[in-house]
């Protein structure tokens, strides 16, 4: 089995600027966000936007994979593949996946969109997510075990009634799309590996309203829960500091149409 990877300073500069890349990608593809908008459009720009900056789209021909990011809607956890077809309609809640090649270093960051005006129930679940991820990133410093990243993510979305996916993890990133680390978003504080400085990988928790089973779509990629109740996703890129961590994919400002409601309290 192939080691974990632990990053120099140097390699943690090179990762930076991939990262800061796909966030820059995400944030542009945000403002693309509304009703009426199909999503091979907004794969369009993040493919030109990645190339005119000198990179590569990750997803394009990744085992397979035939676009150059994923675009999940609603019902679907992951793996959405962007088609003409697909069209966003108000109400609906959209992940955007964007993971860029930069220097021969990767970036992958996502985040959960409202189109249009979202429902209650669609603001509580995108809203704890986001949450969700926050909660990962707050236990990353040198030390701490993968169970502290997971358990506290599952106890906080499983307390407010959501559960958490199983079939997909945060992973290990940098010359690799997926190296050798697996960041399950469930699990138990306490137990599980310990931290290193210069270890690079993703948060990337998947919360459901329903069931956290899932199937798969005959096109081979598209992870839908099992019961159509929606699923929601965030996703950082971060480096373990000395004495924390530092997010490699942090957005310059608020993301459009992914801002928290002003009246929304946990
Ligand atoms: N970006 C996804 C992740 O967060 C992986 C997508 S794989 C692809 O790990 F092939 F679908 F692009
Ligand atoms: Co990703
Ligand atoms: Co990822």
């Amino acid at each position: 089995m192939p080691e974990i990877i632990i990053k120099s300073h140097a390699e943690i500069d090179a990762m930076r600027r991939a990262c800061r890349l796909a966030a820059q990608t995400l944030e542009e593809a945000a403002k693309l966000v509304k009703p009426g908008e199909n999503t091979l459009a907004i794969d369009d720009f993040v493919y030109e936007y990645t190339l005119k900056h000198h990179a590569k789209p990750a997803p394009l021909h990744y085992q397979g994979y035939p676009k150059s990011c994923c675009i999940s809607i609603n019902e679907v956890i992951c793996h959405g593949i962007p088609n003409k077809k697909t069209v966003l309609k108000d109400g609906d809640i959209v992940n955007i996946d964007i993971t860029s090649i930069l220097d021969g270093w990767h970036g992958d960051c996502s985040a959960t969109f409202y189109v249009g005006k979202p429902s209650p129930d669609a603001v509580n679940l995108v809203e704890t997510t986001r949450r969700c991820l926050e909660i990962g990133i707050e236990q990353v410093r040198p030390g701490a075990r993968l169970g502290d990243i997971g358990g506290s993510i599952q106890e906080f979305a499983e307390g407010r009634g959501f559960s958490v996916v199983r079939d997909y993890v945060g992973h290990g990133i940098g010359r690799e799309f997926h190296e050798n680390l697996q960041i399950a978003h469930y699990g138990r504080k306490g137990h599980g590996l310990r931290l290193v400085e210069g270890m690079t990988f993703t948060i990337e928790p998947m919360i459901n309203q329903g069931t956290w089973r899932m199937r798969i779509l005959d096109d081979g990629w598209t992870s839908v829960t099992l019961d159509k109740k929606w699923s929601a996703q965030f996703e950082h890129t971060l480096v373990v500091t000395k004495d924390g961590c530092e997010v490699l994919t942090k957005f310059s400002g608020p993301l459009a149409n992914s801002v928290t409601p002003a009246d929304f309290k946990f």
